[in-house]
Protein backbone atom coordinates (compact mmCIF):
# COMPACT_ATOMS: atom_id res chain seq x y z
CA UNK A 1 0.00 0.00 0.00
CA UNK A 2 1.49 3.27 -1.61
CA UNK A 3 1.24 6.26 1.32
CA UNK A 4 0.76 9.43 -0.12
CA UNK A 5 1.78 10.65 -3.70
CA UNK A 6 5.23 9.35 -4.02
CA UNK A 7 5.08 8.36 -8.03
CA UNK A 8 4.69 5.46 -10.01
CA UNK A 9 8.00 4.34 -9.30
CA UNK A 10 7.68 4.58 -5.92
CA UNK A 11 4.68 2.15 -5.72
CA UNK A 12 6.47 -0.36 -7.92
CA UNK A 13 9.45 -0.53 -5.39
CA UNK A 14 6.82 -1.93 -2.79
CA UNK A 15 6.08 -4.91 -5.46
CA UNK A 16 9.74 -6.13 -4.94
CA UNK A 17 9.26 -8.97 -2.45
CA UNK A 18 6.19 -10.33 -4.85
CA UNK A 19 8.08 -10.15 -7.62
CA UNK A 20 10.96 -11.85 -6.07
CA UNK A 21 13.40 -12.56 -9.23
CA UNK A 22 11.22 -12.82 -11.87
CA UNK A 23 10.15 -10.13 -14.79
CA UNK A 24 6.98 -8.17 -13.92
CA UNK A 25 3.93 -6.57 -15.97
CA UNK A 26 3.04 -3.06 -14.20
CA UNK A 27 -0.65 -2.04 -14.64
CA UNK A 28 -1.77 1.42 -13.94
CA UNK A 29 -4.99 0.93 -12.04
CA UNK A 30 -6.73 3.53 -14.05
CA UNK A 31 -5.97 2.34 -17.61
CA UNK A 32 -8.47 0.51 -19.62
CA UNK A 33 -7.95 -1.28 -22.58
CA UNK A 34 -10.13 -3.41 -25.08
CA UNK A 35 -7.75 -5.78 -26.44
CA UNK A 36 -5.29 -8.34 -25.15
CA UNK A 37 -1.57 -7.70 -24.66
CA UNK A 38 -0.94 -11.60 -24.39
CA UNK A 39 1.17 -11.09 -27.89
CA UNK A 40 3.02 -8.35 -25.82
CA UNK A 41 3.84 -10.37 -22.85
CA UNK A 42 5.13 -13.73 -24.70
CA UNK A 43 7.80 -11.58 -26.67
CA UNK A 44 8.83 -10.13 -23.37
CA UNK A 45 9.04 -13.03 -22.08
CA UNK A 46 11.24 -14.20 -24.68
CA UNK A 47 13.67 -10.82 -24.68
CA UNK A 48 16.73 -11.61 -22.95
CA UNK A 49 15.55 -8.63 -19.80
CA UNK A 50 15.27 -5.14 -20.14
CA UNK A 51 11.70 -3.57 -20.19
CA UNK A 52 8.97 -3.10 -22.65
CA UNK A 53 6.17 -0.96 -23.23
CA UNK A 54 3.08 -0.22 -24.97
CA UNK A 55 2.56 2.77 -26.53
CA UNK A 56 -0.92 4.18 -28.30
CA UNK A 57 -1.46 7.10 -30.86
CA UNK A 58 -3.61 9.84 -29.28
CA UNK A 59 -4.94 13.24 -30.19
CA UNK A 60 -3.59 14.66 -27.21
CA UNK A 61 -0.38 13.23 -26.27
CA UNK A 62 0.48 16.47 -24.22
CA UNK A 63 -1.20 14.95 -21.21
CA UNK A 64 0.77 11.75 -20.95
CA UNK A 65 4.50 10.46 -21.57
CA UNK A 66 5.25 10.98 -24.92
CA UNK A 67 7.77 8.59 -26.99
CA UNK A 68 10.53 10.70 -29.52
CA UNK A 69 11.40 8.35 -32.53
CA UNK A 70 14.17 7.88 -34.25
CA UNK A 71 13.37 5.92 -37.41
CA UNK A 72 11.64 2.74 -35.57
CA UNK A 73 13.45 3.19 -32.41
CA UNK A 74 12.51 5.23 -29.61
CA UNK A 75 15.29 7.39 -28.41
CA UNK A 76 13.89 9.30 -25.13
CA UNK A 77 10.51 9.25 -23.57
CA UNK A 78 9.14 13.13 -22.34
CA UNK A 79 6.66 13.50 -19.40
CA UNK A 80 3.48 15.86 -20.65
CA UNK A 81 5.80 17.78 -22.88
CA UNK A 82 4.19 20.93 -23.66
CA UNK A 83 5.31 20.67 -27.76
CA UNK A 84 5.20 16.38 -28.16
CA UNK A 85 7.64 14.92 -30.02
CA UNK A 86 5.12 12.48 -31.07
CA UNK A 87 1.80 11.47 -30.88
CA UNK A 88 2.70 8.49 -29.51
CA UNK A 89 1.82 8.54 -26.06
CA UNK A 90 2.82 5.51 -23.14
CA UNK A 91 0.66 3.62 -22.00
CA UNK A 92 0.33 2.53 -18.41
CA UNK A 93 1.15 -1.15 -19.25
CA UNK A 94 5.17 -1.61 -18.65
CA UNK A 95 7.11 -4.35 -18.54
CA UNK A 96 10.55 -5.12 -16.47
CA UNK A 97 12.89 -7.39 -15.85
CA UNK A 98 14.64 -7.34 -11.98
CA UNK A 99 17.27 -4.69 -12.59
CA UNK A 100 14.12 -2.40 -12.33
CA UNK A 101 14.48 -1.89 -8.54
CA UNK A 102 18.16 -1.62 -8.74
CA UNK A 103 17.26 1.61 -11.39
CA UNK A 104 14.64 3.10 -9.05
CA UNK A 105 16.66 3.44 -5.90
CA UNK A 106 18.87 5.64 -8.23
CA UNK A 107 15.90 8.17 -8.98
CA UNK A 108 15.35 11.82 -7.97
CA UNK A 109 12.07 13.30 -7.21
CA UNK A 110 10.79 15.18 -10.40
CA UNK A 111 8.87 18.98 -10.44
CA UNK A 112 6.00 17.29 -9.09
CA UNK A 113 7.89 15.81 -6.14
CA UNK A 114 7.12 11.98 -7.45
CA UNK A 115 9.38 9.29 -8.76
CA UNK A 116 8.71 9.03 -12.47
CA UNK A 117 7.99 5.78 -14.19
CA UNK A 118 9.13 7.79 -17.40
CA UNK A 119 12.72 8.19 -15.72
CA UNK A 120 12.59 4.29 -15.26
CA UNK A 121 11.88 4.13 -18.95
CA UNK A 122 14.59 6.65 -20.00
CA UNK A 123 16.99 4.51 -17.72
CA UNK A 124 16.01 1.32 -19.90
CA UNK A 125 16.83 3.52 -22.92
CA UNK A 126 20.33 4.55 -21.72
CA UNK A 127 20.96 0.98 -21.55
CA UNK A 128 19.81 0.11 -24.89
CA UNK A 129 17.35 -2.28 -23.46
CA UNK A 130 13.96 -1.14 -24.21
CA UNK A 131 11.72 -2.39 -26.45
CA UNK A 132 7.95 -1.76 -27.21
CA UNK A 133 4.73 -2.60 -29.28
CA UNK A 134 1.56 -0.83 -30.10
CA UNK A 135 -1.15 -1.14 -28.47
CA UNK A 136 -4.43 -2.61 -30.94
CA UNK A 137 -8.16 -1.42 -29.84
CA UNK A 138 -9.06 1.97 -27.81
CA UNK A 139 -6.95 2.63 -24.51
CA UNK A 140 -8.23 5.13 -21.65
CA UNK A 141 -7.36 6.41 -18.75
CA UNK A 142 -9.71 7.35 -16.07
CA UNK A 143 -8.50 9.58 -13.39
CA UNK A 144 -10.27 12.39 -14.14
CA UNK A 145 -14.09 12.69 -14.58
CA UNK A 146 -13.94 13.45 -18.35
CA UNK A 147 -11.63 10.50 -19.08
CA UNK A 148 -13.96 8.43 -16.18
CA UNK A 149 -16.59 9.14 -18.22
CA UNK A 150 -15.47 8.39 -21.94
CA UNK A 151 -14.02 4.79 -20.43
CA UNK A 152 -17.80 3.63 -18.92
CA UNK A 153 -19.10 5.28 -22.91
CA UNK A 154 -16.22 2.99 -24.25
CA UNK A 155 -16.99 -0.28 -22.21
CA UNK A 156 -20.49 0.38 -22.49
CA UNK A 157 -20.69 0.40 -26.32
CA UNK A 158 -18.31 -2.78 -26.54
CA UNK A 159 -20.80 -4.38 -24.12
CA UNK A 160 -23.45 -3.52 -26.31
CA UNK A 161 -21.99 -4.34 -29.58
CA UNK A 162 -21.23 -7.74 -27.90
CA UNK A 163 -24.36 -9.06 -26.24
CA UNK A 164 -26.18 -7.48 -29.31
CA UNK A 165 -28.23 -5.12 -26.85
CA UNK A 166 -30.41 -2.51 -28.35
CA UNK A 167 -29.74 0.65 -27.34
CA UNK A 168 -32.26 1.54 -24.79
CA UNK A 169 -31.88 -1.52 -23.63
CA UNK A 170 -31.06 -0.79 -19.67
CA UNK A 171 -29.69 -4.50 -17.96
C1 LIG B 1 1.34 8.31 -15.85
C2 LIG B 1 2.74 8.34 -16.45
C3 LIG B 1 2.65 8.74 -17.92
C4 LIG B 1 1.71 7.78 -18.67
C5 LIG B 1 0.34 7.74 -17.97
C6 LIG B 1 -0.54 6.66 -18.58
O1 LIG B 1 0.81 9.59 -15.82
O2 LIG B 1 3.52 9.25 -15.71
O3 LIG B 1 3.92 8.69 -18.51
O4 LIG B 1 1.57 8.21 -20.00
O5 LIG B 1 0.48 7.43 -16.58
O6 LIG B 1 -1.83 6.64 -18.00
P1 LIG B 1 0.06 10.13 -14.48
O7 LIG B 1 -1.14 9.28 -14.29
O8 LIG B 1 1.05 9.99 -13.37
O9 LIG B 1 -0.26 11.57 -14.77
Amino acid sequence: YQEGEGGIAEALRLARHFAGDDKIVVILGDNIIQKSIKKFVDDFRKQPGGAKIIIKKVDDPHRFGVAQFKGDKIVSIEEKPKRPKSDYAVTGIYMYDNQVFDIIRTLKPSGRGELEITDVNNAYIKRGQLTYGVLEGWWTDSGTFDSLLRANTLVAKDFKLHNKCGADHDD
